[in-house]
């Protein structure tokens, strides 16, 4: 639920899957995350009161949250037992169909969205399709690792390895929070059990699965932000708020005012 400047990470996550055609939005959350449902909840009261008071700006952006041919699915994770875990629980409410896993703390601004994107590739391969880009060496220990080969009209995976040392990374290619996944992942991930943290990890059911099926490594056109870090929020927000179409210039302003203080006092 943490804004970027005017709206939580969830809610662009939400607009990125509705933006790639999504119908269906299924939320694994966790214990005391009640926000989120409340969030994307209709408010008939708010509505009301806001339609009396002729607030139709304001009205507009809280129906434009979820469209009415788009439903929202509330799935609790008992148990923090890792992302693999998270993705299990959504298949009751997914079925035997491709799905997108969306991570929402990487926040990727794109366009046309990352989702969007990914899915312009699995027209093509009709096989998964894994979100990357490049990270320092040193940082591989954070992320999913993945080794890839070129093939026709892109890299196909040959390894991939969760949260793997500097010394032991397969390259530098580190998975993001975003996937398109074949629904053969949830036998994968039935058979799964705990690996690097103690954690059922999603990027061991696609190790598996790349035993039987291609995976694809998608280097996605856009910025991302880790927003799960301190300077990776920062820049969100400051890249955001420069993009934004009423607070923009102000903000630009603003900011050339701070960086020429700190420039000068330098
Ligand atoms: C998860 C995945 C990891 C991936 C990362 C992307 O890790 O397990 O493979 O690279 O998301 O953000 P987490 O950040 O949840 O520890």
């Amino acid at each position: 639920m943490l804004p970027i400047v005017d709206k939580p990470l969830i809610q662009y996550a939400v607009e990125e899957a509705i933006a790639a055609g999504v119908t269906k939005l299924v939320f694994v959350t966790g214990a005391s995350k009640r926000a989120i449902e409340d969030h994307f909840d209709v408010d008939p009261e708010l509505e009301r009161a806001l339609t009396e008071s002729g607030k139709t700006d304001l009205l507009a952006s809280i129906k434009d949250i979820v469209p009415d041919h788009v439903s929202c699915v509330y799935i609790r994770q008992g148990e923090p037992l890792g992302l693999g875990h998270a993705v299990l629980c959504a298949r009751p409410a997914i079925g035997d169909e491709p799905f997108y896993v969306h991570l929402a703390d990487d926040l990727i601004a794109g366009k046309p969205g990352c989702l969007e994107q990914m899915a312009g590739q699995y027209r093509i391969h009709g096989s998964s399709v894994v979100a990357v880009e490049e990270v320092p060496l040193r940082n591989t220990s954070s992320y999913g690792i993945v080794a890839v080969e070129n093939a026709a009209h892109g890299k196909r995976m040959t390894k991939i390895v969760e949260k793997p040392n500097p010394e032991d990374a397969p390259s530098n290619l580190a998975v993001v929070g975003r996937y398109l996944l074949v629904p053969e992942i949830f036998e994968k991930l039935e058979a799964t059990g705990r690996g690097a943290g103690g954690e059922i990890q999603l990027t061991d059911a696609i190790a598996d699965l790349l035993n039987e099926a291609s995976v694809y490594a998608y280097s996605f056109t856009g910025d991302r932000y880790d927003c799960g870090s301190k300077l990776g929020y920062l820049q969100a927000t400051v890249a955001y708020g420069l993009a934004h179409h009423e607070i923009g210039a102000e903000f630009a302003s603003f900011l050339k005012g701070v960086v020429k203080e700190k420039m000068s006092t330098n």
